[in-house]
């Protein structure tokens, strides 16, 4: 019996075609759906949070001006690259990024493990005129950046819509969104501790110089000050050294 069948489908090329999706399918559903379910497809991560409100937004304008076109943020599990960048990326660094930032071009740099390499005043002067810190630059200026103010009215919805996708918000940060990223431009604010307490290893400052107001420029530098920074690859070490032996 299944050899005639083997026979029609032999025969009818479009049987055949129907055939062979229907078997490459279920192969493929039985080996990658149970990985959007099983929790270990993400090795839990020491140190990962989500982003802080200023964070996010600054991300959005990363999104919004296409940087992901010439920069990647992923440093792959290879020699030249680690020896350039840093410890490789893991899985869990880009967990609650939506949509995730890998990119798939390097025109420049990696950007994976950017945060803490460069000063505030460096990143500013890079983006709004890269050759005035790097001569032989192509980057395109981003010298709006500065002057624009950042709209961050969304910024609670943003955070909740984030939540509702499986992002460990809590209330609280949700109902705190705007105050929080008041509070990530001004270390003496009333709730620095509350606000380092929901977000550790924020970095809280003046970013772009200008305390009057609130720019694009601010979120876009916090965004780029955190990136890559909140694992301690020491301590990832030892605990993997520790669960071999
Ligand atoms: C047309 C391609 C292009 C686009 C778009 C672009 N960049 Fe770049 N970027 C480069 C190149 C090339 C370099 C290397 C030369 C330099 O440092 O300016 C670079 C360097 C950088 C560096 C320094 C990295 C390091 O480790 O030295 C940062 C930070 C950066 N870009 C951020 C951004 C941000 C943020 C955006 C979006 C607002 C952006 N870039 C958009 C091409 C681009």
């Amino acid at each position: 019996m299944f050899l005639k069948l083997h026979q029609y489908l032999e025969k009818k090329s479009f049987a055949l075609l129907l055939g062979i999706i229907g078997t490459v399918s279920v192969g493929g559903l039985i080996e990658i759906a149970p990985l959007f379910y099983i929790d270990s497809t993400i090795e839990k991560v020491e140190g990962m949070r989500p982003y802080s409100p200023l964070e996010l937004a600054g991300r959005d304008i990363y999104v919004r001006e296409g940087c992901y076109t010439c920069h990647s943020q992923m440093v792959r599990p290879l020699r030249d690259e680690v020896e350039r960048y840093g410890h490789y990326s893991l899985a869990a660094e880009s967990m609650y990024d939506r949509p995730f930032q890998w990119g798939s071009k390097r025109t420049g740099p990696d950007l994976a493990r950017l945060g803490g390499k460069y000063s505030d005043e460096w990143h500013k002067l890079h983006l709004e005129n890269p050759r005035a810190v790097v001569p032989e630059s192509i980057m395109p200026p981003y010298k709006f950046l500065s002057e624009r103010e950042l709209n961050y009215k969304s910024v609670a919805a943003h955070l909740n819509a984030n939540q509702k996708l499986g992002v460990p918000y809590t209330d609280e940060m949700v109902e705190l969104a705007v105050s929080d990223l008041k509070t990530q431009l001004d270390e003496y604010a009333d709730d620095y501790d509350g606000f380092m307490q929901r977000y550790p290893k924020a970095v809280v400052r003046e970013f772009d110089g200008n305390p009057d107001k609130i720019t694009e420029m601010d979120a876009l530098i916090a965004y780029m000050q955190m990136l890559g920074t909140l694992v301690d690859f020491e301590e990832y070490q030892a605990e993997k050294d520790e669960n071999l032996r």
